[in-house]
């Protein structure tokens, strides 16, 4: 059994139970008031342990989230200002590329919106700062920190009501798996999991809407890919650690009654986007003149995508939220059936890489130094394209940008915030 000091305090080494021990057989006859002193000592011990141990949890505490100025300005940022339907959504990933969209989305049309992100450096993080400016400047508070946080995110939901959580937290690329293969895992399988439990046992329960995606459909070549296709054949870490996801977020749903909605999303892009994604790299080489790297299928076979615009899955996510229905659980148990759904995110128009190159050349001005390369097997698909009609019926979705005026939106949004010249550099 152990003693009560190490069932109270933990941290505190078993020495002080040995010593007793050891003390209380040499000395049994020894008077009551020397075992009384040692029994004071040992206890001031154990609470100068305990106050060690709180002062530098404290200043984790401090140092990343916590205290009472944190705390007012998660419940102010979570509050709802519209009258009817409002939500108040916790947004992971908010200093992402779409997480920092949907933020401003919801937040313009009065919903309530508090942000979480790590803001790692797997691309410029000076981006993600500069993303967070634009939400702390319309009134979004984004907390510092990681969504594997299990007590953080238990503070989160203690602190503000979330009716919504929109899950935009991910580990994102398909061949950095190669190089860092447990960033996957953290983000998209263990960061998941502590997200869904702390959900599962808040009460009431959020409904919950999160990021798949397209590469779901892996090998798959029957187009377009429809949500019932098959999804086994995945061809990188990336899409693994997302298909897993699916299955997950699945058992959730029935053992605990969450509403989940997924989201597959094709090559969202636009601007404020992501640096490792080809177009946007492609704009910084041109600009540069440096030369491009453009994948080939076999038998020089283009790779073509279903590029959709940031604006279209924008509202794709908001019209998810909005249709998403109730979970139906509370403190970790069931209480009848919940929605479980998953739709494309697409634009239903594949465009060819080179195709897509010309578009920005046009809009740069600037002609672009190719070097076509047959596309190594090592995570990439030859081509996606969406079938939309499933989202279109549940909830209107329908996109309305094609690549030539979505790049043309981004080449202005580039060229302003990294300015002409520094794309020169
Ligand atoms: C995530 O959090 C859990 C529980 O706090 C911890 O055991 C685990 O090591 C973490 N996983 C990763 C991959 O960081
Ligand atoms: C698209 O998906 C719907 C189901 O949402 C299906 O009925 C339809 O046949 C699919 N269309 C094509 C062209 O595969």
């Amino acid at each position: 059994m152990p003693s009560l000091e190490e069932e109270l305090f933990p941290s505190t080494p078993g020495k002080f139970k040995d010593r007793n021990r050891h003390f209380h057989r040499c000395f049994a006859s020894t008077s009551n008031m020397f075992l009384w002193a040692l029994f004071l000592i040992a206890l001031t011990a154990s609470y100068l342990c305990f106050q060690s141990f709180m002062d530098s949890g404290n200043r984790y505490f401090t140092s990343t989230w916590g205290g009472h100025h944190w705390e007012r300005n998660v419940i102010n940022s979570a509050q709802i200002r519209r009258s009817h339907g409002g939500m108040s959504v916790l947004v992971t990933g908010a200093a992402g590329f779409v997480g920092s969209h949907v933020s401003l989305a919801l937040k313009k049309r009065g919903d309530g919106v508090v942000g979480i992100d790590n803001f790692n450096n797997y691309y410029d993080p000076s981006l993600k700062k500069a993303r967070k400016n634009l939400l702390t400047q319309n009134s979004i508070f984004i907390v510092d920190g990681d969504i594997n946080d299990s007590k953080l995110l238990v503070k989160l939901f203690d602190i503000a009501r979330f009716t919504h959580v929109m899950h935009l937290a991910a580990q994102a690329g398909v061949r950095y798996a190669m190089e860092n293969p447990g960033s996957y895992i953290h983000s998209n399988i263990a960061g998941l999991v502590s997200l869904l439990e702390v959900c599962k046992n808040s009460n009431p329960q959020p409904a919950i809407v999160w990021a798949s995606s397209s590469s779901v459909y892996g090998l798959n070549e029957k187009v377009p890919f429809s949500e019932s296709d098959r999804t086994d054949q995945p061809a990188s870490l990336y899409a693994a650690t997302k298909k897993a996801g699916e299955e997950i977020t699945h058992t959730y749903n029935h053992i605990y009654g969450l509403s989940i909605t997924g989201l597959r999303f094709f090559t969202v892009y636009g601007p404020w986007g992501r640096p490792d994604m080809a177009y946007f790299s492609f704009t910084r080489n041109i600009l540069q003149g440096k030369p491009i790297t453009v994948y080939r299928g076999k038998n020089r076979v283009d790779l073509a995508r279903d590029f959709t615009y940031i604006d279209d899955v924008v509202k794709g996510c908001i019209g998810s939220l909005d249709t998403s229905g109730k979970s139906t659980g509370s403190g970790g148990k069931k209480r009848g059936p919940a929605p479980y759904r998953i739709f494309n995110l697409g634009n239903t128009s594949p465009v060819t890489v080179p195709m897509m190159v010309a578009m920005l050349e046009k809009h740069l001005k600037v002609k672009a130094k190719k070097n076509f390369v047959v596309m190594p097997g090592n995570g990439d698909v030859p081509f996606t394209h969406a079938n939309i009609s499933s989202a279109r019926k549940e909830f209107g979705y329908k996109p309305t940008t094609d690549l030539q005026t979505g790049l043309k939106k981004f080449v202005k949004w580039y060229l302003s915030y990294y300015g002409y010249d520094q794309g020169k550099l």
